[in-house]
């Protein structure tokens, strides 16, 4: 069958061998389907333990229609709460800060770090309320190398720590992620459909063509051959970006970007010049972490309709690094802050031309773009179509 006769043809012998039908970008349906198959049952990354580092402190992590409080407790367990009062459903928190207690702003209900129930205003006093029935509901939530993961899941399909091999947990533990700190964050805004930033961001085949910046600095035939021989579609996974040999970070200039080195580096171990840093990254709903002997960046995308996504980038480095002494923000994010706005309009162009009534699934390059056909294996198996 040719891949090409007709708008349904994804795939040939077994092998996905094209992009797409267009609904799959476009429809609503298709995007409900999506949402409670793939964005509520997998590991969705919602932040860095450093957003919660005292008892009390807290930040929220909103998705589409679910907002969940990630809160450091008493304890110093970390919990995933989902935001919704008890009483009649207000959305509690904004934002992040540090709290003793949640205090619902509308009748002044209030929760326990832990999510119990602590007191209802006077005006319920005389209610007769089951106060161990009356605790925040929770989300899953799970802590590796210092990354926090949620699932919306009670029972998700596998632990964050059987997603990444010994391997890959070694490269991100030499680096310490967990002692870093965030230091920058933006959200972009992407008009498009969450699928495209996935597709768009297990390829390098058009960072040639986009970014010059980024190629200055990395390999990207070596970006093609590692999602050829070493890529492995899973959720959690040991990520490389090749930088050219002698460049020491993935940064404008090449070179290290903070003073303050992470890991083994920071205690004088020299940076290997073929030394490419490690990272992590979930599919299929994406978010990447590239991580480097000073820094690192993570990306997370996230839909907010059937053709509208936004990704959030976030800068970090070593805790005690200090800005004006070891770093300057904008040496740390120059790279990203010009590479994803790059992304972000090409992705917005290739949703316009997808939404035409010329589209018709093309094929993806076998050489190029390896890892593509794995990213939409797996959403289709999360799906039930495959
Ligand atoms: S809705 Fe929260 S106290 Fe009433
Ligand atoms: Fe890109």
């Amino acid at each position: 069958m040719s891949v090409l006769d007709e708008n349904d043809s994804v795939i040939d012998d077994d092998e996905i061998v094209t992009s797409l039908p267009q609904r799959y970008y476009t429809s609503a349906e298709q995007f409900t389907e999506d949402v409670e198959k793939i964005w509520k049952r997998q590991w969705l990354y919602a932040g860095h333990v450093s957003q919660v580092k005292s008892p009390g402190d807290f930040f929220t992590f909103t998705i589409l229609n679910e907002s969940l409080i990630i809160i450091r407790t008493r304890d110093n367990e970390i919990l995933a709460l989902h935001n919704v009062c008890r009483h009649r459903g207000m959305r509690m928190c904004e934002g992040s800060g540090r709290a003793r207690r949640i205090v619902c702003p509308y009748h002044s209900w209030s929760y326990g770090t832990e999510g119990e129930l602590l007191a209802a205003s006077p005006q319920q006093s005389g209610l007769d309320l089951d106060f161990d029935q009356l605790g925040l509901h929770r989300a899953q939530v799970s802590v590796w190398q210092g990354l926090i993961f949620v699932n919306f899941s009670p029972e998700p399909l596998r632990e964050v720590e059987d997603m990444v091999g010994p391997e890959g947990t070694a490269a991100m533990a030499r680096l310490e992620p967990e002692k870093m700190k965030v230091i920058h964050s933006h959200v972009y805004p992407t008009r498009a459909n969450w699928k495209l930033l996935l597709e768009n961001g297990v390829e390098c085949y058009h960072c040639p063509t986009v970014h010059h910046e980024f190629c200055k600095v990395l390999d990207p035939s070596a970006m093609t051959g590692y999602y050829a021989e070493d890529y492995n579609a899973s959720l959690v996974q040991e990520l490389v970006i090749p930088l050219q040999y002698g460049k020491d970070s993935l940064t404008l200039s090449g070179n290290v970007a903070s003073k303050k080195l992470l890991g083994d580096f920071g205690r004088g171990t020299p940076i290997p010049p073929d030394y490419s840093g490690t990272g992590f990254m979930t599919q299929p709903g994406y978010t990447w972490g590239d991580f480097h002997p000073d820094h690192a960046m993570i990306a997370t995308c996230y839909p907010t309709g059937p053709t509208s996504s936004e990704f959030a980038a976030y800068w970090l480095v070593h805790e005690d690094a200090v800005e004006g002494v070891d770093f300057e923000v904008e040496d740390v994010i120059g790279l990203w802050a010009t590479t994803h706005p790059q992304d972000a309009m090409t992705l917005e162009r290739q949703q316009a031309g997808i939404e035409s009534s010329a589209y018709i699934p093309g094929p993806y390059s076998a050489s190029a773009e390896p890892a593509i056909t794995g990213a939409l294996d797996l959403y289709l198996r999360m799906l039930g179509e495959r």
